[in-house]
């Protein structure tokens, strides 16, 4: 590989604003992630607002997350949002069936997450339960919500602490239906859907947008047919549909924390591929859907190795390293290359299970580098996003993936991507760029050229580690951390920009 790897960035070129909403969160009652997480008892000694861990709160806060979606996951089409309100004693014990048949208390309900949204200043989206509830519960969660007017589903949330209505916008109704949500076929989700979605009201001036269950992975099936039905049985009923949601999980490749330089590059390349599902379900959807009306969404996305030793199978813990990082860097940098496709994406899951940007245990909570990552990306949200282009060499695993792994990602080559990928944004004549080194073993000098554009200096700061497997744990819980800002000078039109093997940097610059 040559040592210098040359982008360019072009600030003349815009692709669409970067919606906030494409570094969005999500939030599912599985492992520790709410009861421990999120909520402690009121008799905890972890300090805490109102049940609520301060520590996380905090940490959230200055990471300016634009949406949040709850209850699940598996969990909402399992979920019954009555189960949660009220007098917390009162409450039901329920099975977390699709977790490990672990408790469900109950505790953590519809006013307790909204009250942790505003605590971190993110937009509720909620996953409402087709698989296993029906149309007049949606209908009745929605009203208790929504509705400022007299009514008794609005006299009860009054009666339950909030006086104004929540105005949620965001609606998923169900999720994963061809799989926990109800093991459906494209065409009897697209029926309950439809079923669903009529009793599911826009109210007091909060717009509906009701959010489908999107297909998995590379599953174009569930879109075409989906769409199909939608258009075509008996009447057109697209209107009914805001958004679509899909699913893209990358997995793993050895585990968490040990991986060869090959399992590496299988990973991030697995990662780097989440760019087919976006075009191909939007190529999908435009033939239904020209105008872009109807939003594309990846409520889940991100790594899931295998669990954690001596943590319970049903908690999906793991740990999270500088690969991680490098996942989601890679990934948001797709989402701004493809912001004039995409309306929200959702990585899974915010604390303590799969790709979380927090761990915590007892009165600790530590950022992992997935969090670094996002806190980096900030500047993006709401910019608008620039042509990036990369030229930098291929590198591939050699082949070493097995086989079935290649199949499942309908790869049979070797997985291969860049040695350097990214994206671009300006806002206010600031250019902010942000670039991935995907190699494992070789640092590389970044030759940021900008075409049709010009800045004096750049202030470029890194997330980068000797170790490629580096993480932070509970003893070392910065052992992992964003650079101090480095301030290197632009000569014509290019700059040189050292990355570390594995790194992820952050290059911002006034452009004059
Ligand atoms: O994020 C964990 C699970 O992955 C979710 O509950 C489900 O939607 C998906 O299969």
């Amino acid at each position: 590989m040559k040592a210098v790897q040359r982008v360019v960035v072009s600030p003349q070129e815009p692709i669409a604003q970067i919606k906030p909403y494409l570094h969005g969160h999500f939030a599912e009652h599985l492992g520790e992630l709410i009861y421990s997480g999120i909520y402690v008892g009121s008799d905890s000694t972890v300090p805490n607002t109102d049940v609520i861990r301060d520590d996380v709160v905090a940490a959230l806060q200055s990471l300016h997350i634009p949406v949040l979606r709850w209850p699940g996951g598996c969990f909402a089409d399992d979920y019954h949002w009555r189960d949660g309100i009220g007098s917390r004693e009162q409450r039901p014990l329920r099975i977390n069936r699709h977790w490990g048949h672990t408790e469900e208390p109950n505790y953590f309900g519809t006013h307790e997450f909204l009250a942790f949204c505003r605590a971190i200043g993110a937009e509720p989206y909620f996953a409402g339960n087709v698989g296993s509830g029906t149309p007049a519960e949606l209908s009745d969660w929605i009203e208790y919500c929504n509705f400022a007017g007299r009514s008794t589903l609005a006299e009860e949330r009054r009666a339950n602490g909030a006086h104004e209505p929540f105005g949620i916008r965001f609606w998923g109704i169900g999720n994963e239906n061809w799989g926990c949500g109800g093991n459906m076929n494209p065409e009897q989700y697209a029926a309950e859907f439809c079923r669903f979605r009529n009793y599911a009201s826009s109210y007091s001036g909060t717009e509906m947008q009701a959010i489908a269950c999107g297909q998995n992975s590379a599953d174009w099936g569930w879109t075409r047919r989906f769409f199909e039905y939608m258009q075509r049985n008996h009447l057109n009923r697209l209107g009914l549909v805001q958004g679509v949601a899909a699913h893209y999980y990358c997995g793993t490749a050895g585990t968490a924390t040990q991986y060869s330089h090959a399992q590496w590059l299988e990973l991030l390349a697995k990662a780097y591929a989440i760019e087919g599902a976006i075009t191909g379900c939007r190529a999908i959807m435009d033939e239904y859907d020209p105008e872009r009306r109807i939003k594309l969404i990846f409520d889940e996305w991100g790594t899931w190795h295998p669990v954690e030793a001596g943590k319970p199978p049903g908690g999906l813990y793991q740990q999270n390293t500088m690969r991680d990082a490098c996942v989601a860097a890679l990934t948001l940098d797709v989402f701004h290359n493809h912001a004039d496709k995409l309306f929200m994406a959702n990585i899974a899951q915010l604390i303590n299970v799969l790709q979380a940007l927090l761990l915590v245990s007892e009165d600790q909570c530590i950022k992992t580098p997935t969090y670094h990552v996002f806190d980096l990306y900030k500047p993006h949200q709401g910019a608008q996003a620039v042509r990036f282009i990369t030229h930098a060499d291929k590198v591939t695993d050699g082949g070493a993936a097995a086989p079935y792994c290649r199949t499942r990602y309908r790869n049979p080559k070797p997985f291969a991507l860049r040695a350097v990928h990214g994206s671009a944004s300006v806002r206010d004549s600031v250019l902010c760029v942000t670039v991935v080194n995907t190699h494992p073993a070789e640092a590389v000098e970044l030759e940021l050229v900008l075409r049709r554009a010009q800045c004096e200096e750049v202030e470029v700061v890194t997330l980068a580690a000797e170790d490629i497997h580096a993480h932070n744990t509970f003893a070392q819980p910065d052992f992992v951390h964003l650079s101090a800002p480095v301030t290197l000078q632009v000569r014509g039109d290019r700059v040189r920009i050292p990355l570390p093997a594995g790194s992820v940097a952050r290059v911002q610059g006034s452009l004059v």
